[in-house]
């Protein structure tokens, strides 16, 4: 708690010191969003955040905002009626992605279940349109982290998604219950054993 405090004052100290007005005003932008500024990519590995607000953000352990999704989709109710993960995210226990369903994967129920659903409807839009849903990505690294990840070693290792994503059965749309930050990467590792040379998960 103490440590808390300390770091809140730091950090107004150094707001102060910035002028947060023109600052904040010009860095609130969408977070992972590529056609921003604030989408920072450098060659060189640098420690660097894009913005103020995200350096702010990381400090206080502060997730950003849910993503707005343009389907109401819910796990609850999938997992509910006993749909695994791989039926959806297949590849996640092969390779680094785990993937995103495409939307003639949503098609091969919702040609029949649920139809009258709006929904449902703005689905089969996309489906008509041949366009995916264009889903906004929940999980991300800033590019100037230069972080790399796989999942496949960890579903084989039997680490459960949960640990990394929370309980996706409590979950509409996906949002960022778990920070994963380097600290957290490093604590399993270390206690599992994983390799932790910088180059495990830097590039
Ligand atoms: C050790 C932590 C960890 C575990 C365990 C884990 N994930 Fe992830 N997941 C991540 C990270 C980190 C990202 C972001 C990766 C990136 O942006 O490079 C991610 C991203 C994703 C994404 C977004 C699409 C993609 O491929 O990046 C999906 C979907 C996902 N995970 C599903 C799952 C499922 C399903 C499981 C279990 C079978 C699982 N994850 C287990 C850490 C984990
Ligand atoms: C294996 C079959 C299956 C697949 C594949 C599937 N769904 Fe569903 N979906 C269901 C069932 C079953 C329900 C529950 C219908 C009900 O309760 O009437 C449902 C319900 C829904 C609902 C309504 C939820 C609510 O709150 O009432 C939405 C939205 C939805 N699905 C979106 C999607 C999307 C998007 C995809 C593709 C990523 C998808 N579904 C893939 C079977 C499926
Ligand atoms: C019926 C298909 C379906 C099933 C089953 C399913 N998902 Fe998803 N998942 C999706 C869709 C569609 C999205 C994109 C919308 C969103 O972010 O919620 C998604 C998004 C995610 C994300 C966020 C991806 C990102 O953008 O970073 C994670 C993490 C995730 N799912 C984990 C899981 C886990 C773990 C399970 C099993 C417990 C699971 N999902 C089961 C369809 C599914
Ligand atoms: C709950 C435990 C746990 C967490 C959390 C975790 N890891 Fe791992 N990680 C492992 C285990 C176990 C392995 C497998 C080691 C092996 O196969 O020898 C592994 C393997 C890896 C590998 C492959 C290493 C290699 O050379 O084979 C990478 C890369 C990696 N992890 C990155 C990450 C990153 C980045 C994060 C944080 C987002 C993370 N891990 C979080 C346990 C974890
Ligand atoms: C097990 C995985 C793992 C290992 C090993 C690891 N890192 Fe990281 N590191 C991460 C992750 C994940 C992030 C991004 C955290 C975030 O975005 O919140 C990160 C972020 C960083 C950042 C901040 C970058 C930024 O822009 O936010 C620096 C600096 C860094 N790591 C240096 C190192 C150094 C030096 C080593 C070796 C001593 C190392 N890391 C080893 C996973 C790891």
């Amino acid at each position: 708690m103490a440590a808390f405090t300390t770091r809140w004052r730091t950090a107004l100290w150094a707001l102060v010191v910035v002028g947060l007005g023109t600052n904040l005003a010009c860095s609130i932008r969408p977070r992972h969003d590529p056609a921003s500024p604030a989408y920072n990519t450098s060659p060189v590995f640098t420690p660097a955040h894009p913005t103020l607000l995200s350096a702010i953000q990381d400090y206080f352990d502060i997730a950003p905002a849910p993503a707005k999704q343009p389907i109401a989709f819910t796990h609850k109710v999938h997992l509910a009626h006993g749909m695994q993960c791989t039926d959806c995210h297949a590849g996640v226990d092969q390779g680094p992605d785990a993937s995103l369903p495409s939307v003639k994967l949503c098609m091969a129920c919702h040609q029949v279940i649920d139809t009258n659903n709006p929904q449902i409807k703005k689905i089969a839009a996309y489906y008509a349109k041949g366009e995916d849903i264009p889903w906004q990505r929940v999980y991300w690294f800033y590019p100037s982290a230069h972080v790399w990840f796989w999942h496949a070693p960890h579903i084989q290792a039997g680490i459960s998604c949960a640990t990394c994503h929370g309980d996706m059965r409590q979950q509409t749309v996906a949002v960022r219950k778990v920070n994963l930050t380097m600290g957290f990467c490093l604590n399993c590792h270390r206690m599992k054993h994983a390799p932790v040379d910088c180059t495990t998960c830097h590039f």
